[in-house]
């Protein structure tokens, strides 16, 4: 048998395992910050271990090395699968695994030692920006290519989400990294003032509306109804999500300036954008959920159900308080406080990390030929992940309301209600709850580990045949 007869399965086995080391190391940063800011003293005074330089460490990666590999893992996985087609560039493909874990490691080296570009999630230095570029043209190449030589007319919904994610990141990635460099560790931005913010926001929320949402989506009209053993709810209703989807996105970037020197009307903009996307995010939602009518016992038995099942539901929790948190005047009590943070997780650790963990437990036992170990370790897995969350979010929502309410509160002479420090000791129980809550969510990716190590022990890599064309 000629290798183009099988799958291209072993850059998929690669980044699979990588998706589950990255997000215990990105994690367990995670939950080290996390404990920071309740007990400051943890950083034991040495530069590198400080909140400032872990901080950076944590967000890059969780989204770029955990959600990042669980991306191409699942497209390259998918884009083949429903093409009936070998990856194309076989080479290639390999080089944007080996690529794409230098880059990580270079932010894993880089940022600890407190070299930074100082944008959020685009800290890193312009020779592994490079980097990145190179890397992401190639996964472009690689996975256009195989949709090019795809063997079934078609091309499924899915790929479409992935497709927009691939093309949209590599236009923000290099618009909002341009720089002046003047040394091989040093750059400044190519834009200044609030044309810098703009370029930036228009970033940020773009990296939250394509690397952690439409790609994801991708992995939601993929393995959803694989797992449900029921086509998706509505094919036109996916179409239409993705289009009405990728449009709305791209203009809500305003909303992260609310009162700042932005031009007022651009954030109003970026309000009413923000508010729209309410509907396809919803329309998508409904999608995933009802993916699952006629088989809801399933979920009793089925924890990889109960994962992506889930996961849909926090992504619509979270598409339902971001278009509130838009609104100028809610914004106006959320902005700077733990509110955020508790948004920011529950479309992190709920939409983005529970898919991952759902679709990475349904591809290991086929990557491997395998059963997976144990079942019960994956039930025990989902309960830790969502006690974890629940306990998160409700924490930085109580302490984020509460420090919006502290901060505006005034005397009847006009003078603060309290000091900065009393809102600071005011949040100190809850960000010891976060930590618990962190520290669940991590032990289960801990057993995720050991039963991930139990079921690929001794292992053969599977190659799997692709169908032949009907005739
Ligand atoms: C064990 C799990 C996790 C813990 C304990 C944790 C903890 C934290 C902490 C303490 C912060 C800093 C908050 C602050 O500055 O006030 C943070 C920020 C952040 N985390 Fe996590 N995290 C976890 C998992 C994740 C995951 C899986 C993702 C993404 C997929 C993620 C994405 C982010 C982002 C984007 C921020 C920055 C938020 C902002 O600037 O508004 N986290 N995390
Ligand atoms: C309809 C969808 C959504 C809208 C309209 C929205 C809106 C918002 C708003 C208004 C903020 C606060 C900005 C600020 O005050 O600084 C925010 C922050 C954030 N959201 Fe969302 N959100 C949505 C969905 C999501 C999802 C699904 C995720 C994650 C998977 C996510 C991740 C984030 C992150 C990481 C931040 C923090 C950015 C930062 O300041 O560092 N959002 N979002």
């Amino acid at each position: 048998m000629t290798t183009e007869q099988t799958y291209n399965y072993k850059v998929v086995r690669q980044f699979t395992i990588m998706t589950v080391v990255w997000g215990i190391v990105g994690m367990l940063v995670g939950v080290v910050i996390a404990a920071q800011l309740a007990w400051p003293a943890l950083n034991f005074d040495i530069a590198w271990l400080s909140f400032g330089r872990l901080r950076p460490l944590h967000t890059n990666a969780v989204i770029f090395a955990f959600g990042g590999s669980a991306l191409f893992a699942t497209s390259y996985y998918v884009v083949q699968r429903t093409c009936h087609t070998r990856l194309f560039a076989g080479p290639l493909a390999a080089f944007t695994f080996w690529g794409w874990q230098l880059v990580i490691v270079l932010a894993a080296i880089s940022l600890p030692l407190g070299y930074t570009a100082s944008k959020e999630y685009a800290e890193l230095e312009w020779p592994i920006d490079v980097l990145i570029a190179v890397v992401w043209v190639a996964y472009a190449i690689v996975f256009f290519g195989t949709l090019m030589k795809r063997k079934i007319r078609h091309i499924y919904v899915a790929n479409w989400f992935f497709g927009g994610f691939i093309i949209t990141i590599a236009f923000l990635h290099i618009v909002n990294s341009a720089a002046l460099p003047v040394s091989l560790t040093k750059s400044y931005s190519a834009y200044a003032g609030v044309q810098d913010a703009m370029i930036q926001w228009w970033y940020g929320h773009n990296a939250v509306g394509f690397f952690l949402t439409a790609g994801f989506l991708g992995i939601m009209y993929y393995f959803m109804p694989k797992q449900a053993g029921r086509p998706v709810y509505s094919y036109r209703l996916s179409v239409v999500h993705f289009w009405a989807l990728v449009f709305t996105y791209i203009w809500a970037g305003p909303h992260h300036l609310h009162f700042t020197a932005l031009p007022d009307w651009t954030q109003s903009l970026g309000m009413v954008f923000s508010i729209i996307l309410l509907a396809p995010s919803w329309g998508g939602m409904i999608n995933g959920i009802m993916t699952l009518s006629g088989a809801w016992e399933k979920l009793r038995t089925d924890p990889i159900l109960k994962f992506l099942v889930v996961s849909i539901s926090f992504y619509g929790m979270s598409t339902f308080e971001g278009p509130m948190m838009s609104i100028k005047t809610v914004n106006a009590l959320s902005h700077y406080t733990d509110w955020t943070i508790g948004h920011v997780h529950s479309g992190a650790l709920g939409w983005v990390g529970m898919i991952s963990i759902g679709a990475m437990y349904f591809l290991i036992p086929r990557l491997f030929g395998r059963e997976i170990y144990s079942k019960r370790l994956i039930e025990t897995h989902f309960w830790l992940a969502t006690i974890g969350i629940v306990l998160y979010i409700a924490a930085m929502w109580i302490s984020g309301v509460m420090q919006g309410l502290m901060w505006r509160a005034v005397n009847p002479d006009g003078t603060l209600t309290y000091s900065f420090v009393e809102t600071v000791q005011a949040m100190h129980p809850y960000y010891v709850i976060r930590l618990l809550g962190g520290i669940l969510y991590l032990s289960g990716m801990l057993l995720m580990a050991y039963n991930v190590a139990r079921t690929i022990a001794g292992a053969r890599p599977v190659e799997a045949v692709i169908p032949a064309p009907a005739h």
